[in-house]
């Protein structure tokens, strides 16, 4: 059984005006705008979207443009399946690792790829493995954007496709773009106990920057605060409970909940979903009609939280490959994903049980489901109003927020492309898009003006903005739609402002992150939320929108101690 990461950059490039704002009052209950949903079918990705990047993002090497629904073509050399990516200071998408295997140009295990926005369609995927690679060969790793402004890239396998990790082809190390000489390791690979406590489910580790500058990470049942600066695990935390298994291929979602001046930008995270499979049982024994886990669990990561330990909560149904999207309001989405299985792609002959075709899963769960953080334990989960979408999205289905507030879902391909296969196979890649609009998109929207295109830490700004009347609640977010992929959503974040409306209501005074650690330096879509209802998300760039540190010493030993690979080709075969 092999999991298939099929090749893709698709890459969403929006068009976003510079902004304008609004924020903040002393909010003790917080406004959300109920009344139904809409979802409507518009447009295709024109390739298969297994990771998804607004601004940016994922497969076959295409872009979309999501004001003009049109696609361009992106010519990556190596092969991006299976890869990961985020956004660094500078604002350029940096995409790592991939599918060994070639269907042109070069296996993409080790390939770093380059892509920096831009408005006019002509940027393209810069990639030279003769100077700029990874240390090390990883197939359905994890990254992150960290206090620098460059990126972390951890674990994953060192071959592909792997249907389930092994401490054979496990990479437990991790290592950072731009290379670090740090910790004694000169721009090469450090190795990480966690992803060897963590076999064999723990492809695709999620990991969040936190606060305090640490890093959260989960894999299989367990969870760790990991500082890289100084390598070191700070603290286990407790299992996931349950029993639950959160990583590839029993991928769960999760989610860092918003950050806010009222809570004191404390770290809270939830992971929902995955599964109870055993990981040490033969993956051909894995069934598709095995209920998933309709767990979500929550920790809060201080002191006092972790001693509190996880609390649990039950979806209304069990999710395998769900997303979790934050919304401007300060809520959930949890979206996509089936109800039965585990995440993969059967090569013929090598199925679980009960497959379905090549999917090793079954059931879509076609209803999303809002959860509301803030509201009691007990009424946090609603479909009030939501329509079911009939588009399965299982493996390789992506989902993010989009500037306009929509939320975008794309992907999946569980089976081949039906037109090439000729046949009417259940569940066949998946080329049409959908947006889910929530009940704020046909509200009078704020408006802002007047966000500049950099915004440093603690800088003080002032909006021009126009509230819908009556307006009482108004608030600042900034937020990272991250980078999607096979459920995994990297870098995903929403961090309130401090803000001050202006007596008159015309302007709003707002100051930037406290810190690199709340928001690490990079990207950031703005809005202004008055009662529930966001504004367009204009694009900024917190920090300096300089470019991460280089190390020229620690590129040229890592260059000197590892080998080009573009010249590598793999004994696999698959065409596509
Ligand atoms: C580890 O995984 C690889 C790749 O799937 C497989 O070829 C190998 O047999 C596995 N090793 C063990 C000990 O299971
Ligand atoms: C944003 O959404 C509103 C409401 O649906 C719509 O009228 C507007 O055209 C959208 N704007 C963009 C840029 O997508
Ligand atoms: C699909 O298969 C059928 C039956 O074998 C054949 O008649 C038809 O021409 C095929 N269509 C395509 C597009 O290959
Ligand atoms: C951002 O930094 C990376 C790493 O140094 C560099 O390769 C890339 O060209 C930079 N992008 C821009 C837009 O300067
Ligand atoms: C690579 O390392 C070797 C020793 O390990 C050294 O002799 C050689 O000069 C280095 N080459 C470069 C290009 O740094």
């Amino acid at each position: 059984m092999h999991r298939i990461c099929l090749r893709a950059l698709l890459t969403l490039l929006l068009l976003v005006p510079l902004a304008r704002t609004s924020d903040h009052g002393s909010l003790s209950s917080r406004a959300f705008v109920t009344g139904p949903w809409s979802l409507v079918q518009q447009g295709t990705t024109g390739v298969s979207a297994m990771q998804l990047v607004v601004t940016v993002i994922v497969a076959w090497g295409a872009e979309l443009n999501i004001n003009t629904q049109t696609v361009r073509a992106l010519n990556p050399t190596s092969n991006t399946w299976c890869a990961t990516g985020s956004f660094i200071g500078n604002g350029t998408l940096v995409s790592t690792g991939g599918n060994p295997i070639v269907i042109t140009g070069a296996s993409g295990l080790q390939a770093v790829r380059l892509f920096t926005p831009c408005s006019d369609e002509t940027c393209d995927i810069l990639e030279d493995p003769t100077r700029i690679r990874l240390a090390s060969p990883r197939w359905y790793p994890s990254s992150a954007r960290i206090s620098d402004g460059s990126m972390i890239i951890i674990g994953g396998s060192m071959v592909g496709p792997v249907f389930i990790n092994n401490a054979t082809v496990n990479n437990p190390t991790y290592e950072f773009f731009p290379p670090k000489n740090i910790n004694g390791f000169n721009g090469l690979q450090i190795p990480m106990k966690f992803l060897q406590d963590t076999l064999n489910a723990n492809q695709f580790p999620i990991v969040k920057q936190l606060p305090d500058d640490t890093l959260f990470i989960a894999a299989n049942q367990q969870a760790t605060i990991f500082d890289w600066k100084t390598n070191t695990e700070v603290l286990r935390l407790p299992d996931i409970p349950n029993g639950v298994r959160v990583t590839s291929p029993f991928s769960a979602g999760s989610v860092l909940l918003p950050l806010t001046p009222e809570n004191n930008y404390t770290p809270e995270v939830m992971i929902c979903g995955g599964s109870t499979i055993s990981d040490t049982q033969d993956p051909t024994t894995f069934s598709a009609e095995t209920p998933a886990s309709a767990q979500c669990s929550r920790i809060v990561l201080t002191a006092d939280g972790i001693a509190a330990g996880w609390s649990v909560e039950t979806m209304p149904v069990p999710r395998i490959m769900t997303d979790l999207i934050l919304l401007p309001d300060g809520r959930v989405m949890i979206v996509n994903g089936a109800q039965t299985g585990v995440a993969g792609f059967g090569m013929p002959g090598e199925e679980v049980l009960n497959s379905v075709g090549n999917s090793p899963a079954d059931n879509p769960a076609f209803t999303p489901v809002i959860y509301d953080p803030s509201a009691a334990a007990g009424s946090r989960f609603s479909s009030d109003g939501i329509p079911a979408s009939t588009i399965a999205r299982m493996y390789h289905s992506t989902a993010t927020l989009t500037p306009n507030g929509t939320i975008m879902l794309a992907g999946s391909n569980p089976n081949p492309d039906v037109t090439k296969m000729n046949s009417t196979i259940k569940f066949p890649t998946e080329y049409r898009l959908e947006f889910y609009s929530p009940p704020y998109m046909s509200q009078p929207r704020p408006t802002y003006t007047g966000l500049s295109a950099i915004v440093d830490y603690g800088s003080v700004f002032r909006l021009s903005i126009t509230l819908p009347s009556e307006a009482k609640d108004v608030s600042v977010v900034l937020m990272d739609f991250g980078f999607a992929t096979h459920g995994v959503h990297m870098d995903q974040r929403s961090v309130k402002l401090v803000s001050e409306l202006s007596s008159s209501k015309e302007t709003i005074t707002v100051t930037g992150p406290p810190t690199s650690a709340i928001y690490s330096p990079g990207p950031a879509f703005l809005f202004v939320v008055a009662d529930g209802v966001p504004s367009f998300g204009h694009r900024t760039i917190i920090g300096t929108g300089a470019s991460p540190p280089v190390d020229e010493g620690a590129i040229a030993n890592m260059l000197n101690k590892t080998s080009d690979p573009s010249a590598e080709t793999s004994p696999n075969t698959w065409s596509t």
